[in-house]
């Protein structure tokens, strides 16, 4: 069972336990007898079969069982303890029961909801909140029931009650320590001399495009979605002047995966002011990296990324040999992009597509009819990549793969989620549920580059509530918090970093760290054995644990975020900070 599968499997067990103590308790209330003993064995049995997933999970990670340990195991030991006995004894008037059952009922859903509303890192606050609603929520009951607890009984809850609400509700309101990020400082221009330069204008508007042959409504850069593609020559220096004629959320260029100097990177409040309507911004940098990659505004980039503001970018190491296409997938108004393609190319001419997502979730992608070698990922070439037959690839949001091949006399066709988007004649054949492309097992493996590491971090990826808004909202956080609490990630220059990725809910977070590649060393445990692979862009799906390191080289303040956009502005957003 993979650790995906146990965090589902325990939380289905969890909310029968608590269903079915609760609905014992009800029932035992309203003298359903039979209806009453039944569903306290369930869930009494559900509440001991966690200690087998529980257990299992904490073998996984102690990140993924911390508070099911430390909060869970207790309450559910007193749930058991309380209402066990009173099972095997059970009175002639059920009703006498009501109250212990409801005890254990409360007792688990308060542990419940400590795993749901709170997550990683288990806080003594969460826990003594626990306690303090489980102890109202039952003398409320017994009253409620007309049981007569004795006066000290009722004076000693009442007063764990008010302790645990007080300290609890202080210890989880209380401000975190992490420092606010530094926005809106000056920000220096990047100078570089005369050297051949490729000079692009981008203008930021709204446009109605043609979207799979219907009009709809978009955010485009020069009238078009995906804008203009950008290419050069390794060497060149990219010349991007940014305008906004009016696009009220504000506008700026992120080149995804490009690891530009600080002050192009494009972050609004973190490396540069937003380009307001009437406004611009002029983008310079040397084009040092050959490969694939795209350009996106990160101004409210959720929702200015999913209305069209992004393009290609390549950097080609010289004059094209074959043939060379881009393929970026995105999908607008929920119609896939681009449109469907078909080409014809001579057999044996060397062909590269290069497939990028610039959607905030995977996609599944499929080449029929060739052999092919997954030459690049993430901008980055892979040593030594073997054929592939009928094999597909799943490209996280924001990564970019490059398939070549040699054309052979029959067609070839690509597909994305099973739709021909580029052909070389007819696309006849399908492709089947192939089985998909482990990367991280893929190409002739390299020495691992260092030998010890100057700084070490984790980050565990969770759902919660997040008290510190003036509303309170359902975020997305990084170890217990999210954006902008979440506490930077401090490094110096030349430092050699190494950091493991958590994920501990039950969604993909496709994890992007801008100004680096990161090279992977292990996944759950196990080390990459191909590659090497350098990504920038990486899906984290649930229960797994990512190995990666990346020397410290490229010194400013970084985002580092999930590229599911609408999870990126719930929170999960922190920065990578160079001392
Ligand atoms: Cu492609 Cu911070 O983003
Ligand atoms: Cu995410």
């Amino acid at each position: 069972m993979t650790t995906g599968s146990l965090l589902v499997a325990d939380l289905v067990i969890a909310v029968l336990a608590s269903a079915g103590w609760l609905g014992a308790g009800a029932a035992s209330a309203v003298r359903r007898r039979p209806l009453a003993l039944a569903l306290a064995a369930g869930a009494l049995l559900a509440t001991l079969a966690r200690a087998i997933t529980i257990t299992a999970l904490a073998r996984a990670g102690w990140w993924f069982a911390a508070e099911k340990i430390l909060i869970a195991g207790p309450l559910s030991l007193a749930a058991v303890g309380v209402a066990g006995p009173r099972l095997l004894r059970v009175p002639v008037d059920i009703r006498a029961v009501a109250v212990p059952l409801l005890f254990a009922g409360y007792a688990t859903s308060g542990a419940l909801l400590v795993t749901i509303l709170h997550g990683y890192p288990a806080s003594a606050g969460a826990g003594l909140l626990a306690v303090a609603g489980v102890v109202t929520a039952t003398v409320i009951s017994a009253r409620a029931l007309g049981a007569r607890p004795s006066r000290t009984a009722s004076r000693v809850a009442l007063g764990v009650a008010v302790g645990a609400l007080v300290t609890g509700t202080g210890l989880t309101v209380a401000p975190g320590v992490a420092p606010a990020v530094p926005h809106d400082h000056g920000f220096p221009a990047t100078r570089i001399a005369d050297e051949p330069t490729r000079r692009f204008t981008l203008t930021a508007g709204t446009a109605t495009v043609d979207a799979g042959g219907r009009d709809v409504d978009a955010w485009a850069f020069n009238g078009q979605v995906p804008g203009p593609e950008l290419t050069a020559t390794v060497g060149d220096v990219l010349e991007v002047t940014l305008r906004n004629r009016d696009i009220g959320r504000g506008v700026t260029l992120h080149w995804h995966g490009y690891d530009v100097p600080n002050d192009q990177d494009g972050v609004p409040g973190v490396t540069q002011a937003a380009v307001r309507p009437g406004q611009e911004f002029v983008y310079r940098f040397r084009a040092d990296q050959a490969g694939t990659y795209w350009y996106h505004t990160h101004s409210a980039s959720d929702v200015g990324v999913r209305m069209g503001l992004y393009g290609v970018l390549v950097v080609r190491p010289g004059p094209v040999t074959g043939l060379d296409v881009t393929v970026p997938v995105h999908t607008l108004a929920g119609r896939p992009l681009p449109a469907p393609r078909v080409e014809r190319v001579e057999a044996g001419v060397p062909v590269r597509l290069r497939l990028i997502n610039t959607d905030s979730t995977t996609h599944r992608y499929a080449l029929a009819g060739t052999a092919f070698r997954v030459a690049a990922i993430d901008g980055v070439d892979l040593r030594g990549p073997t054929p592939l037959v009928d094999t597909a690839v799943l490209i996280p949001a924001g990564g970019r793969y490059d398939l070549v091949f040699d054309a052979p006399a029959t067609p070839v066709a690509l597909f994305v989620d099973g739709r021909a988007v580029y052909s070389t004649g007819p696309a006849s054949t399908a492709a089947g549920a192939w089985p998909v492309l482990d990367p991280l097992g893929y190409g002739a493996t390299a020495p691992a580059p260092w030998s010890r590491f100057d700084k070490t971090f984790t980050l565990v990826l969770d759902r919660g509530l997040d008290l510190r808004t003036f509303l309170p909202r359902y975020a997305h956080t990084v170890n217990g918090a999210a954006d902008p609490d979440i506490p930077p990630q401090v490094v110096r220059l030349g430092d050699v970093v190494r950091f493991t990725i958590v994920n501990r809910s039950q969604i993909v977070h496709p994890w992007h760290l801008h100004g680096h590649h990161v090279l992977v060393l292990a996944r759950d445990g196990k080390p990459a054995t191909g590659g090497p692979l350098w990504l920038d862009s990486f899906d984290v799906r649930p229960g797994e644990v990512w190995e990666v390191a990346f020397p410290a080289d490229n010194p400013g303040m970084w985002a580092n975020h999930c590229h599911n956009l609408a999870h990126a502005d719930a929170g999960m957003t922190l920065h990578l900070m160079y001392s």
